[in-house]
């Protein structure tokens, strides 16, 4: 099917055109990263009225990069949850009067979802494994059956580490997202003698806790001269990516051992982390267990991911009614009952 996705969650504008839930033939993400970087963070309000603004731009341009005309396409795929209630409906109401308009069958698509089968895009993983969706709002592991089919391994019991990421770097006076920032300086800094807690690490389950993690790291820093030197902050940096590294990949690598399970799949934008992605490699460099990573576009916030299950769906017979709505919590192993 050609499909054209939107995604509109939280702080991107995304509008892509896929065939069969696969071939990628245009990806146009607008970031409001400008918009919310006073504010440290983003701003519900501020995030709806932007998609307003640039969805029908968006997808003129997608459409127009995909070499693609209104009559081509079979279907729309939207998501339509968990996210920001106001910025998801944006996206929730052009698919609909799209869909409508077009006479084409439209379907509302879980974000975390999306995150997980968005290496599908790239490479086909066998099923059964380990989808770890570790984003701005989620530090979830799950056994991925197939599409539509997930059973919770743990979670994080407080902070997502993508927030403890831009917690972090918004203490250190870095800007926002906070992880690429943190990323880039830890490459280029030793965390020396300085180590942060790994909290949870040998609790005997999959849950994860990033904010004892970050008020160490303040913590730490209160207690240093102000202001911090370059020198100090690249150390903290490094340290903090250390510790979060070191969690991830170990409680990460027990589930899917303890699961029986020999893949791997690490989503959501900290997925695109260097330190992460390096750290994964060496330590399933012998063994059985392979890691996949989608790659860093299609990692972070994205509509060609949206495509993905959208496609396996609508091509399945199940397509969403007038009646869908933004759904702000949404867990995923709910995702198959609606
Ligand atoms: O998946 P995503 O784009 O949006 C959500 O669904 O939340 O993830 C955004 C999160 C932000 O917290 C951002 O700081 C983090 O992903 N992130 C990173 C990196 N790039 C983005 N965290 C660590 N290292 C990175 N390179
Ligand atoms: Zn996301």
């Amino acid at each position: 099917m050609l499909l054209l996705a939107l995604e509109t969650s939280c702080d991107e504008t995304a509008a892509a055109v896929v065939r069969d839930g696969r071939e990628v033939l245009s990806n146009i993400i607008s970031s409001q990263i400008d918009l919310h970087a006073i504010y440290g963070g983003v701003v519900p309000e501020l995030a709806s009225r932007r998609h307003l603004e640039v969805i029908n731009p968006l997808v003129d341009e997608a459409l127009q990069q995909a070499g693609v005309c209104l009559a081509d396409l079979e279907g729309v795929a939207v998501t339509s949850g968990p996210g920001l209630t106001g910025a998801l409906l944006v996206g929730v109401s052009f698919a609909k009067a799209f869909a409508y308009a077009l006479g084409i069958p439209f379907i509302g698509v879980h974000h975390i979802e999306a995150h997980i089968q968005a290496i599908r895009l790239e490479q086909d993983v066998l099923y059964p494994f380990l989808g770890a969706a570790v984003s701005g709002g989620h530090t979830h592991l799950y056994r991925v059956d197939g599409i539509g089919s997930y059973r919770l391994l743990g979670r994080t019991i407080d902070d997502a580490a993508g927030e403890a990421f831009d917690k972090v770097a918004k203490m250190l006076g870095l800007g926002y997202p906070g992880g690429p920032i943190i990323d880039k300086l830890a490459a280029g800094h030793d965390a020396g003698n300085l180590k942060f807690p790994r909290p949870l690490l040998n609790r005997d389950n999959h849950d994860f806790s990033f904010s004892g993690m970050k008020t160490a790291v303040l913590n730490y820093i209160q207690k240093l001269p102000q202001p911090l030197n370059e020198q100090q902050i690249g150390q903290v940096a490094s340290a903090f990516q250390e510790a979060v590294v070191d969690v991830l990949t170990i409680k990460i690598l027990r589930a899917a051992e303890q699961e029986a399970l020999e893949r791997v799949v690490v989503a959501g934008g900290v997925a695109c982390n260097s330190g992460l992605r390096r750290r994964f490699a060496e330590l399933t460099a012998v063994g059985t267990t392979r890691v996949f990573f989608p790659r860093p576009l299609l990692c972070a916030d994205n509509a060609a991911m949206i495509a993905v299950a959208a496609d396996y769906y609508l091509s399945h017979g199940k397509e969403s009614g007038f009646d869908l709505n933004a759904v702000s919590s949404w867990p995923l192993e709910q995702v198959n009952l609606g």
